[in-house]
């Protein structure tokens, strides 16, 4: 029996080169994300999904008949219900490693947009505001020698960590479990406590995947303990920061700065995040490279189509 597969959103032109003939292709393309019920109708006579992020894959959708596989073209995956496909059998695939350095770079920027407002000084100049050199304009706080708190130590955080290096920071982390000594070794890491991490980082980066321990994981009480100079950057997930009271810290100056390249809402931002000035907002856009969509692209095409095959996927969830 030929099988088939629903694109329902952007691939790239690399990934659809590897389909053979005897697989059927519905390729949606990014410009018309799919609604739910589309996505329901199209997915009809399918064995294979590659969806995105914003791909609600729920138990309606896998208790699609015959449908074998889910491959996600994202490192995370709370937009899809794992339990409800291990119950009906459906394979979730993900694509972890591709994006680990360009993600980690991407939170970097961030990081140093909000610390010497970079953004900021684009819009000022842009604004024809730049008429003489001036002593005291914008400001902005030193990256090297300080100490950097990284909030979740898989893949992505240890490559931000780095990076830090370079800078000659301090390394602070935190996980639920601590990372074996070789790599505490080697990225110079030194494991402490969340409380610890918020009060004595310069910059605390977030990179834990969403789940339900981690839903408001920095909340008004985190951001009230950090320093007053400190700067946070999510390039993770909107939700694991409350927004709100983020937005208050910012506002009232209960911390520095912020680089956000991830909200509870996407692609609603919270009004007063839109106001600050001392935010560095991006749109959900940490592994958007040249390079890494196209690995991302071929690594989701390349675990749909081994589980078409009866193979075991290269990077399954
Ligand atoms: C991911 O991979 O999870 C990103 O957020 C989307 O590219």
């Amino acid at each position: 029996m030929s099988k088939s597969i629903l694109i329902a959103g952007g691939l790239s032109p690399e990934a659809l080169a590897l389909v053979p003939n005897e697989v059927d292709v519905d390729f949606n393309g990014h410009e018309h994300p799919l609604s739910h019920r589309d996505l329901l109708a199209r997915l009809r006579g399918k064995q294979g999904l590659i969806c995105q992020i914003i791909d609600a894959i729920d138990d309606e959708v896998l208790a699609t008949p015959g449908l074998q596989v889910v491959s996600n073209v994202a490192v995370g995956y709370n937009n899809i219900d794992v339990a409800a496909a291990r119950r009906r059998g459906v394979v979730v695939t993900n694509t972890p490693d591709v994006l680990t350095e360009t993600t980690a770079d991407f939170a970097w920027a961030l990081l140093m947009a909000a610390a010497r407002k970079v953004v900021e000084a684009d819009r000022y100049v842009r604004a024809g505001q730049w008429k003489v050199w001036q002593w005291d304009l914008l400001w902005g706080l030193d990256v090297h020698g300080k100490t950097i708190g990284v909030l979740g130590f898989g893949r992505i955080g240890r490559a931000v960590a780095r990076r830090a290096r370079g800078f000659a920071m301090r390394v602070l982390y935190h996980d639920t479990v601590r990372a074996p000594a070789e790599v505490e070794r080697e990225l110079d890491a030194t494991y402490v406590d969340k409380p610890t991490l918020l009060r004595e980082s310069d910059f605390v980066t977030l990179h834990v995947l969403l789940s339900p321990e981690t839903r408001h994981l920095i909340d008004e009480a985190s951001l009230r303990i950090m320093k007053k100079t400190a700067v946070l950057v999510n390039a993770a997930r909107g939700p694991i920061v409350d927004e709100a009271a983020l937005a208050r810290a910012l506002e009232e100056r209960w911390i520095a700065a912020a680089g956000l390249d991830v909200f509870e809402e996407e692609p609603q931002i919270h009004p007063a995040l839109l106001a600050v000035t001392n935010a560095v907002l991006a749109p959900h856009i940490a592994s958007a490279s040249f390079d890494t969509r196209v690995a991302m692209s071929t690594l989701a095409m390349k675990n749909c189509l081994a589980v078409l095959e009866g193979k075991p996927p290269l990077t399954p969830v």
